[in-house]
């Protein structure tokens, strides 16, 4: 899209947005007094939208209803679903009419909602409709804030790292394999301004970096452990990310039977992660990050890890394995341990699709957050309320510890039993942490991937994208 900011032109032609807050006497911008309609017809209320054609002025004046106190989350999507289902309405442009009061995050929700709303998840169709040339579709915006400008290009550039998101989570696993990652990251690098380097399988050997390999040995892919590092000048904290890249888990040899289809969303933590890195470069963040993006296909072949094999590990203690569909947080613990002994960041976030037991703890609105830090605990809880994606803390208690006991080995990477599995597969990270004292681990099991009104089938949220920003820009 092609933005501007303008006041209203006397003589604008097309489409006209207009979003209201519900309420009894609509408010209505004064450039558009002579618009007032009937509360019976337009309120306001959520999820409602009114269509004016003006002829004489050749103007389509589109009253959107956000409701009351609309959050961040409500009034994206209701832009997204613009752009999503009346993507005609766009064919010659549009004005979006902000009003004095409205704060400037939600310019930024409206703008970012556009742009998400041009996403298509027709990938391959051969037979999909003329897409709109989106690049070029003028949106002016009208506002009287100073700095609308900006807020707009800051809007784009974080929906355009959600699309990013939402492309690699959707793509499939023969498209976004390890390599497809690798090769995103050193683009995605080299365009927005970070160090990438790769571990291949050589290197991860000479490195010892034994769990994150022998969840990759089922698999002709090639696995790539990826470091990246974003360094600004005098940067204010260094934050460390490491995000879980399964692209496809089968669940190995003890073979998933409930939802293997789904599976190509195993690389949400790290598409979250490698999100971050484009929008924190492209923001220019004043804050240095070093993220690790551990990816592999947890497939099987003659070569497979088996149950009961017992393995090592880059922190160099033996995990005994119960259960080769707990594969996250064995390449999420190499990554770790990793990134705390070469790096030490002063905090380090790990976000993953790890446990089914998160989704049947919180569902699909909000991630499991588990942290011995209780400042960014909070800071976690209020970024993801300010921008609609929630997270919610569990205890890591060490009465759970017993559950990762292992009488062969260091420890095991499952207890085997029907509860707590979240909090279990959490203790175990946690002993890959070098008792870092700010920690936190995402388990994005049911927000990485689901249902919306925007597809038929589940698909990407880009869940976790955001949250990191938001978290790292108010440090
Ligand atoms: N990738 C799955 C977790 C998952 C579940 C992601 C649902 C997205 C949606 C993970 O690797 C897994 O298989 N977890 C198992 C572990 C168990 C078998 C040891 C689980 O939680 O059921
Ligand atoms: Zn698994
Ligand atoms: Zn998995």
């Amino acid at each position: 899209m092609k933005i501007s900011i303008d006041r209203l032109p006397q003589n604008h032609k097309g489409l006209i947005l207009l979003p209201f807050e519900e309420s009894e006497s609509l408010r209505y911008p004064t450039d558009f007094q002579k618009l007032k309609i009937s509360s019976v017809l337009f309120s306001g209320k959520k999820d409602t939208q009114f269509l004016l054609e003006d002829s004489a002025s050749e103007r389509t004046y589109l009253l959107i209803g956000l409701g009351k106190n609309p959050d961040y989350k409500t009034i994206q999507t209701a832009f997204r679903r613009l752009t999503a289902k009346q993507s005609r309405l766009f064919e010659k442009g549009a004005l979006l009419a902000i009003q004095e009061e409205m704060k400037d995050s939600f310019l930024e929700a409206a703008v970012s909602g556009l742009y998400l709303g041009t996403y298509r998840l027709g990938h391959f169709k051969k037979t999909e409709e003329p897409k709109l040339d989106w690049e070029n579709v003028s949106l002016r915006i009208s506002s009287s804030f100073e700095d609308a400008e900006k807020i707009a290009e800051r809007a784009s550039k974080i929906a355009n790292a959600q699309l990013q998101v939402f492309n690699l989570v959707d793509l499939p696993s023969n498209t976004v394999t390890p390599e497809y990652l690798s090769d995103w990251a050193r683009n995605a690098g080299k365009t927005f301004g970070f160090e990438v380097k790769v571990l291949g399988r050589a290197e991860a050997k000479e490195q010892h970096l034994d769990a994150f390999l022998a969840v990759s040995q089922g698999s002709h892919r090639e696995p790539q452990f990826i470091i990246a590092q974003y360094n600004p000048e005098n940067p204010k904290k260094h934050i460390g990310l490491v995000g879980k890249g399964v692209t496809f888990d089968t669940g190995g040899l003890n073979i998933k039977t409930a939802g293997m289809v789904h599976m190509k969303c195993d690389m949400g933590g790290a598409a979250a992660v490698l999100g971050a890195m484009q929008a924190i470069a492209d923001l220019k963040l004043p804050v240095k990050v070093t993220a690790i993006v551990p990816c592999v296909e947890n497939s099987v072949d003659n070569q497979a890890f088996l149950p009961s094999d017992v393995i090592g590990s880059y922190a160099g203690k033996t995990i005994e394995i119960i259960d080769t569909d707990a594969e996250g947080r064995l390449i999420l613990a190499d990554g770790l341990s990793y990134l705390i002994k070469n790096h030490q960041p002063d905090s380090v976030i790990d976000l993953a699709t790890l446990t089914g037991s998160t989704v049947g703890t919180f569902g699909y609105e909000c991630a499991a957050l588990f942290t011995n830090d209780i400042d960014l605990s909070q800071n976690l809880q209020k970024s993801g309320e300010s921008i609609g994606e929630r997270v919610w803390p569990l205890p890591l208690w060490d009465v759970y510890q017993p559950e990762i006991e292992s009488e062969i080995a260091d420890l095991k990477n499952y207890h085997g039993k029907p509860f707590a599995g979240a909090i279990v597969a959490a203790k175990f990270l946690e002993a890959f942490t070098e008792n870092h004292g700010s920690w936190a681990h995402i388990d994005i099991a049911g927000t990485a991937f689901g249902d919306s009104e925007f597809a038929k089938t589940k698909h990407a949220t880009g869940f976790g994208m955001h949250l990191l920003l938001n978290l790292l820009e108010k440090i």
